[in-house]
């Protein structure tokens, strides 16, 4: 039997972090991509590296050479492109960017996979995204929605998604797009508002913030766990036949239901009050102190110039071709648990920066620190 040989781009991300786990689990020779950075401690997959079957390569999603040389030389039988510039308001301050590594960037990989003569023994998977229903022009949203890009990243995202389908057809080879709608974790990234919210609700309750600035609160999204979403982006390399699937919960909640929600997990109970940016987040129950208190108000800073604010997704074909729950961790599930981890997190930041002053202080007696 020929081994199952797996070269993740993006592997430090949220994603790529849990479906290194997903396939070092299946047995799987995982080969992960990583860009050189100044700081050398990669959080998510530390507890992975020294694993046997895992390894890392230095490459970059702008660097053609890099990518060519690291497909021939690891002969994957398997790429999951998940490496993206993922923020869409960073996207608006670093266009360019953002098309070069989202949009370019999965070009380089396919020509990559041909340069090597792998077209016929490698599958891509291309990780896509609901943001390219952007302005949406039909709720839910399916594979057979039309895409309206509402961002620098939605558009390069396009492209991407099309080159894909362009080489399946032109070269026959099978590659594919997961059009994923937001997965979230204790993983994600801490400016994308679930983390930004979570985290700021276990500091408020813990008297470590006095309140949470945010943006538009009327914006809805289809919010699942990444974890339940790495396995499809398996399965979708697993069928007979390479297709496009979306990949969503089928379930809708705005970002003041998800606050109030979150902030309710770390024991604080919210009323809202006001509309538009004079909208605040009051305290009602909680900690004494923080009772009749504002601690979350609305910032312009986190506006968009355009914004997508109805994803909603039908995740119909995935639960009948796939046979994936879509299901498998609720909204309230997601909720509860990103905000114990936050709350632990917090926590023990507290303890650590104690520990840190204690050293500190002994080497200020000691002369050591100045
Ligand atoms: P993430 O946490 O932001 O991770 C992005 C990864 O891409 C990181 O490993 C990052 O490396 C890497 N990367 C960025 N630019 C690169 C470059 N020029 N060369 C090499 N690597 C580069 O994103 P995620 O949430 O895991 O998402 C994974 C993919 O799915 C992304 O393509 C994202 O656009 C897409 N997506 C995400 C969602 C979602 O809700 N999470 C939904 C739909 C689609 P560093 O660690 O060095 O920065
Ligand atoms: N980040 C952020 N910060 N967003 C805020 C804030 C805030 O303070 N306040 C309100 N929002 C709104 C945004 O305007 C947006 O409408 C919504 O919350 C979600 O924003 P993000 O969490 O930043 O995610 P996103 O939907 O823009 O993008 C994520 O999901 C896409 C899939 O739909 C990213 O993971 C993308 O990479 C991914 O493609």
């Amino acid at each position: 039997m020929s081994k199952n040989i797996a070269l993740i781009t993006g592997v430090t991300g949220q994603d790529g972090s849990y479906l290194s786990e997903f396939l070092l689990a299946k047995g799987y020779e995982v080969h992960g991509v990583i860009r050189r950075s100044s700081v050398d401690y990669r959080e998510r997959i530390a507890h992975l590296e020294g694993t046997p079957n895992f390894h890392l390569h230095y490459a970059d999603m702008v660097d053609s050479m890099s990518l060519v040389k690291l497909v021939g030389s690891v002969q994957p039988t398997e790429i999951y492109n998940l490496a993206a510039q993922s923020h869409v308001q960073v996207s608006f301050d670093a266009p360019e960017y953002t098309a070069n590594a989202d949009a370019v960037g999965v070009l380089r990989v396919l020509e990559a996979v041909r340069t090597n003569h792998l077209e016929k023994t490698c599958r891509i998977y291309q990780a896509s995204t609901s943001e390219l229903y952007g302005k949406v022009e039909e709720v839910p949203q399916n594979e057979k929605t039309p895409f309206h890009p509402y961002s620098p990243y939605a558009v390069a995202k396009l492209y991407g998604f099309w080159i894909v389908k362009e080489y399946r057809e032109a070269y026959d080879m099978f590659c594919c797009s997961g059009i994923l709608f937001n997965h979230e974790s204790e993983r994600r990234g801490e400016t994308f508002v679930t983390r930004k919210i979570t985290l700021a609700a276990a500091r408020i309750a813990q008297g470590k913030q006095d309140c949470l600035y945010l943006g538009n609160l009327d914006s809805k999204r289809d919010w699942g766990y990444a974890k339940d979403y790495v396995q499809c982006m398996w399965l979708m390399l697993q069928q007979e036949k390479a297709q496009d699937f979306v990949i969503a919960t089928g379930v809708q909640h705005t970002v003041r239901e998800f606050a109030t929600l979150a902030f309710h997990h770390a024991g604080i109970e919210l009323k809202w009050e006001g509309e538009g940016v004079n909208e605040k987040g009051i305290v009602t129950l909680g900690p004494a102190e923080l009772i009749g208190k504002t601690v979350v108000a609305v910032s312009e800073d986190f506006y968009r110039p355009t914004d997508v604010v109805n994803l909603w997704g039908d995740p119909t074909k995935a639960k009948t071709e796939l046979g994936w729950n879509p299901q498998t961790t609720t909204f309230e599930q997601l909720v509860e648990l990103m905000v114990r981890h936050d709350m632990a997190k917090v926590a023990s930041e507290d303890a650590a920066a104690k520990v840190r002053k204690m050293n500190l202080a002994e080497y200020l007696e000691k002369g050591i620190v100045k």
